[in-house]
């Protein structure tokens, strides 16, 4: 077991990629706090991980917001212990021209995807530095690559959080602590089919797909790191 007595928190872990990555996490034996605004799907999400013999807490988490945040990495450390891995995935997705967009659409983009990010970040990195170790995957997009015709906040929110991640990587790396970005291309989940409900999703890639490569940066080798990843569904062109 790769992750064995790891203690790993998912943002957006209700369901989609973040559930995705608390199962493939767990069946290599991390533990998971699963954050999301609702408590249900993070409580199914825990009986998943529970299932694979490990322990699991679902906290309710609005990732926006700044007090809800510290409350949910406490309460993860206080049930779990110290957190090894941060994956930011929590993420919304409002896809229109922009002019059209409102000024509330373009705020809880970058509320969610980007301060979001910041938040749960700045959140878990006291004890990832005062233990000298720990690893930060963002769940980016393609959108934070290239641009994409009606998505200016989304790819503007996610552009930021590859933009963070690179200048933590630098910050942190005397820390010993990894920061990584993973750019996914169309994703089979809820957020694509009420995004983009029109798009033919018959080859585009599942959750489990993209949770694979959060494993790879999980358990990569510590002399070796990996900072941006862009994954795409096979048929696609390389960027
Ligand atoms: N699907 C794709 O094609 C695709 C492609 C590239 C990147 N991504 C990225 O992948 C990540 C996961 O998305 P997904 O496709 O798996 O979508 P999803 O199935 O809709 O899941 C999104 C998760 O984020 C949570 N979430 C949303 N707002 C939140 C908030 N304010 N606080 C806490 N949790 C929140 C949701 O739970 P609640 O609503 O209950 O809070 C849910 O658990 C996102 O960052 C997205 O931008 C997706």
């Amino acid at each position: 077991m790769m992750l064995k007595n790891k203690v790993a928190i998912v943002t957006g872990a209700g369901r989609g990629i973040g559930r995705a990555i608390a199962e493939q996490f767990a069946d290599q034996g991390c533990h998971i706090a699963a954050l999301a605004r609702s408590p249900e799907e993070i409580e199914e999400t825990i009986a998943l991980v529970e299932a694979r013999g490990c322990r699991g807490v679902a906290i309710p988490c609005d990732v926006a917001d700044a007090e809800s945040v510290r409350k949910a990495v406490a309460l993860a450390i206080e049930t779990l212990g110290p957190i090894d891995i941060l994956v930011n995935n929590a993420g919304v997705a409002c896809f229109k021209p922009f002019m059209e967009l409102s000024l509330a659409d373009w705020e809880s983009t970058m509320a969610v995807n980007l301060t979001g990010t910041f938040l749960c970040t700045q959140a878990v990195l006291p004890g990832m530095i005062a233990r000298g170790a720990g690893k930060i995957i963002n769940i980016s997009s393609v959108s934070g690559l290239k641009p994409i015709a009606e998505q200016s906040a989304y790819c503007a929110a996610k552009h930021g959080v590859n933009g963070l991640t690179k200048t933590l990587a630098l910050e942190l790396q005397a820390h010993g602590i990894g920061v990584h970005a993973i750019c996914p291309g169309g994703v089979v989940t809820r957020l694509a089919n009420e995004a983009m409900p029109d798009r033919d999703k018959t080859d585009w890639m599942l959750p489990e797909d993209v949770a694979h490569t959060a494993l790879f940066l999980a358990t990569q080798s510590e002399r070796a790191t990996t900072d941006i990843i862009h994954i795409r569904r096979f048929e696609s062109s390389p960027l």
